[in-house]
């Protein structure tokens, strides 16, 4: 949400569009630690499949968080229809003005996951059919996991479904059955490393 100050460039922020995405990504990865947590964007094989199976018919909203170099972007913006309004949510100035490049027209916003209520309300968006989110939610503490995944809810509403990107295959199913009633895997193997998809509905936090 906050525009980029002008000029704000840290030391290892390369101008987009030089070199290729995974350098940018690795970069991050070793300057930003824990809140990149991915040395490499995630494989076409594994951004497939965290959008396979949208009803792009009936989706009226589809909200990625976490976009990074955009390659589950890239796959929403192909299929999506054009009557469907993406939002496209990334934190890092870097990679927003990389994902713009990439997808002009398409609406990025740079701003913080926990403020998607915010965020869509500025919008005129009041639900979302489904958030995808390629946020490293793991590794964060568990006050800010909480915070995104109840807003995550609170905008998809009871009948929306979320769905996380994830380089531990199956390792994280008991952390997101603390907060989804209804939750799946899928493993994605072509990916750097192995990587997978969890499908959450029904919001129903425990007190963990
Ligand atoms: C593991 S990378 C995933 C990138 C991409 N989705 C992919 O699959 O290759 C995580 C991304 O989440 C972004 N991120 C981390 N914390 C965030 C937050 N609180 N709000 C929005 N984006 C955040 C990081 O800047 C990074 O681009």
């Amino acid at each position: 949400m906050t525009p980029p100050s002008p000029g704000h460039q840290d030391k290892l922020s390369p101008r987009p569009g030089r070199g290729p995405d995974w350098w940018l990504m690795l970069r991050k990865f070793v300057s930003h630690g824990t809140s990149i947590a991915s040395f490499s964007p995630s494989s076409r094989f594994l951004a497939r499949s965290m959008i396979r199976g949208i009803d792009w018919v009936r989706a009226r909203c589809v909200v990625e968080l976490g976009a990074g170099t955009g390659p589950i972007t890239r796959e929403l913006v192909k299929a999506a229809r054009p009557d469907t309004r993406l939002v496209i949510g990334e934190r890092d100035p870097d990679f927003c003005r990389l994902l713009r490049d990439k997808f002009p027209g398409q609406d990025i916003v740079e701003g913080d996951a926990c403020r998607l209520d915010e965020i869509l309300a500025a919008r005129g968006i009041a639900r979302a059919d489904h958030v995808i989110s390629g946020l490293p939610l793991p590794s964060f503490p568990a006050a800010l996991r909480d915070s995104i995944i109840r807003m995550s809810a609170k905008v998809l509403g009871p009948d929306g479904e979320f769905r996380q990107i994830t380089n531990m295959p199956w390792v994280y199913l008991k952390l997101y059955r603390n907060y989804f009633r209804d939750v799946s895997f899928q493993l994605v193997p072509l990916n750097l490393p192995p990587g997978g998809v969890y499908f959450c509905k029904g919001y129903e936090p425990t007190a963990a």
